[in-house]
């Protein structure tokens, strides 16, 4: 079957890989609270850039938010002189709020998704009983990306690819020579993303990955999160397509199908649920906007009790 989403961003990546100016500088933000990388990449010739995946601090006790991860990113795009074009969410993140909104009021961009979060915001929408008021077709966003649609950061040519199986809707933003891959693969000697959330399928993550790890070795990989794996004392973030084929200790080169989807259905089973999911999957499917205040003028978040 041919692919070509696949053969135009390998295309993209190898003439990146010629010439340094289609290549963008990328600035990592990591927030310790949620494991979360904030990647901040600019087109060195125009400095426009995109910010992927940001945090809005969230403290479940008392339901305060605070800006401080997002403010970091604000004062670098400042003193950076960078215009921002886009924020792009990988995907509806289950254990970080998304400062998407906030960040747009700070330094602008448009804020975009893959077109399958529709699917996502059914599977939630009903999970929450969310109602009518609250729209399941996407248009709490700016822009819907479908797999293999092009866009522009700056000069840089950039391009969306569909990456699902940690959840229905997850892309993977690919400008110039570097991947944006979010929850997929992790660094090699952690693995890869977990697949069991409403809507999740761990054969999914496995095409998904295989198509990751089809794209030329030297692409440079941005994760979305990092863990410490058994051993390493740094947070790290950043790895490339080489490294994750032959090191990724669950998806390496000549691992089948069955045997990665055993050991990730296995591994999910002893995962316990993040510890923000509650917030984070009612504030995400609204594209990081609070759901409607009640008649009160505050804004709930709901538990639905025995039923994740
Ligand atoms: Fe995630």
């Amino acid at each position: 079957m041919s692919d070509t989403a696949l053969a135009a961003a390998t295309a993209q990546i190898e003439k990146a890989r010629r010439d340094s100016a289609l290549r963008p500088v990328v600035r990592t933000f990591f927030d310790e609270e949620t494991f979360t990388a904030t990647h901040v990449a600019y087109d060195p010739t125009t400095r426009k850039a995109a910010v992927i995946d940001s945090v809005l601090n969230y403290e479940a006790a008392s339901g305060r938010t605070r800006n401080s991860s997002a403010q970091a990113v604000v004062d670098y795009v400042r003193q950076e002189k960078l215009e921002v074009g886009w924020q792009l969410e990988t995907h509806a993140h289950a254990d970080h709020l998304s400062a998407a909104p906030w960040l747009q009021e700070q330094i602008g961009g448009k804020l975009a998704i893959g077109a399958d979060i529709r699917r996502v915001q059914d599977v939630f929408g009903k999970i929450f009983n969310a109602g009518t008021a609250f729209a399941r077709d996407g248009s709490q966003f700016d822009q819907l990306f479908h797999d293999g649609e092009t866009f522009t950061v700056g000069s840089l040519p950039a391009i969306a690819l569909s990456v699902p199986g940690h959840t229905p809707a997850d892309m993977a933003y690919i400008i110039g020579d570097a991947a944006f891959i979010g929850d997929t693969l992790f660094m090699p000697d952690y693995g890869t993303a977990r697949a069991d959330f409403p809507g999740g399928d761990a054969r999914q993550l496995y095409h998904s990955i295989r198509r990751l790890l089809s794209l030329p070795p030297e692409t440079r990989l941005f994760l979305c999160h990092d863990y410490k794996a058994p051993g390493r004392d740094q947070f790290a973030w950043e790895t490339t397509v080489a490294a994750e084929r032959s090191g990724n200790i669950h998806v390496h080169e000549g691992v089948p199908e069955d045997e990665f989807v055993a050991m990730r259905t296995n591994r999910d089973k002893t995962l316990g649920l993040p510890n923000l999911i509650m917030p984070s999957v009612q504030i995400n499917i609204r594209a990081g906007h609070m759901p409607e205040p009640e008649d009160n003028g505050v804004s709930y978040i709901k538990i639905p009790v025995n039923r994740l």
